[in-house]
């Protein structure tokens, strides 16, 4: 009996230790473990034993058991571990990791995002419009005689139903205004297309920004400073602006607003020809023909309107030369900007 159960751990021990997948270790498992298996037909025999070789064999036979438990549990192990290895065999973790690159927002889009959160500090909120208009809020209501230029279809893109794509972002002033009473404090960040041959400075669509405010005694004052507080922010505490007299038929004074030449900081360079300044907004105040169109009483309220080029905006603040890049979609371009 001790001679058959040592014989049995060896070849437990062979068995197990040869076992190289699942099924092999409960193949072995089931010779050795078994209901049927060695060891416990091994136990069967203790009956027919004489009783004084009993205990010996007893306590063999118990060894022998942890012996053969200790084997299974050491194959388990060991096959599942070989397999796990086997699974992430097609991976080497050493190698560097592949790369995920982050988008980032638009030029354009952040120009925009730049100059309403600066408008929003001054107290404007944002007011939009769709890019298709009525001939009555792009031109008429903004006081546009019927010949003005810019009317023109060669100018301008017109829809079959009379439509047209905005040519600028003052419809919106009137929409805003024929919705609500005064006072008005608002910016309007949108999209203006206009039938111009690109080229370095103009695109069939760009973006603009229009501000509007209209209130009991708004002056030409409260424009420059609101202008000239967004040339600070925008382009830094030396900033500062100039305003020349100009026309636009909706707001009367009009002025043209230059702001500091960035590039040379006003010295006079290839950018701003010389001259020191940039030319960034049209400007002025609300001419009294837009109030009464909008059915504001021109004698209690007063406004004042801007209207800047997000493009050229941006193409000053990033030193852009060319208008095109921003359509281009072009990866190089754009990854400048994150
Ligand atoms: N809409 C004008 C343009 O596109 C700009 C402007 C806006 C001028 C508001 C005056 C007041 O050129």
């Amino acid at each position: 009996m001790l001679k058959e159960l040592k014989q049995i751990v060896v070849d437990a021990e062979k068995a197990f230790a040869e076992a190289a997948d699942e099924r092999a270790v409960e193949d072995a498992r089931v010779a050795f473990l078994g209901r049927k298996g060695r060891l416990t037909l091994a136990t069967g025999g203790m009956k027919t034993l004489d009783p004084s070789d009993r205990p010996a064999a007893g306590k063999a036979l118990n060894e022998a058991k942890k012996k053969l438990a200790a084997l299974l549990e050491e194959a388990k192990k060991r096959v599942a571990e070989s397999g796990a290895k086997a699974k992430s065999a097609g991976i080497d973790v050493t190698l560097p990791g592949r790369q995920r690159r982050l988008g980032a927002k638009h030029p354009v889009t952040a120009m925009i995002d730049d100059c309403v959160a600066i408008f929003r500090r001054l107290g404007f909120i944002v007011a939009e419009g769709p890019e298709l208009e009525s001939v009555f809020n792009n031109f008429d209501a903004l006081n546009t005689p019927s010949d003005h230029p810019s009317r023109d279809p060669r100018d301008t893109f017109y829809l079959a139903d009379g439509r047209l794509l905005r040519t600028q972002t003052s419809p919106v002033q009137i929409r805003v205004m024929m919705s609500q009473k005064p006072p008005v404090r608002i910016v309007a960040p949108g999209r203006c297309f206009r039938r111009d041959t690109p080229d370095a400075t103009h695109s069939m669509n760009f973006h603009q920004i229009e501000g509007l405010y209209v209130d009991r005694d708004v002056s030409l004052a409260d424009l420059k400073s609101v202008l000239e507080a967004f040339a600070r922010e925008m382009f830094g505490e030396k900033a500062a602006i100039r305003m020349r007299p100009h026309f636009f038929p909706f707001t009367e004074p009009s002025v043209e607003c230059d702001f500091t030449c960035v590039m040379c900081a006003g010295k006079g360079c290839s950018i701003c020809k010389n001259s020191g300044w940039l030319e960034i907004a049209g400007a002025g105040m609300v001419d009294p023909a837009v109030l009464e169109a909008v059915g504001y009483d021109p004698e209690e309220w007063t406004g004042f309107a801007f209207g800047m080029g997000i493009e050229r905006l941006a193409m000053i603040k990033h030193g852009v030369s060319d208008i095109r890049y921003f359509y281009e979609n072009d990866i190089r371009f754009l990854r400048q900007f994150r």
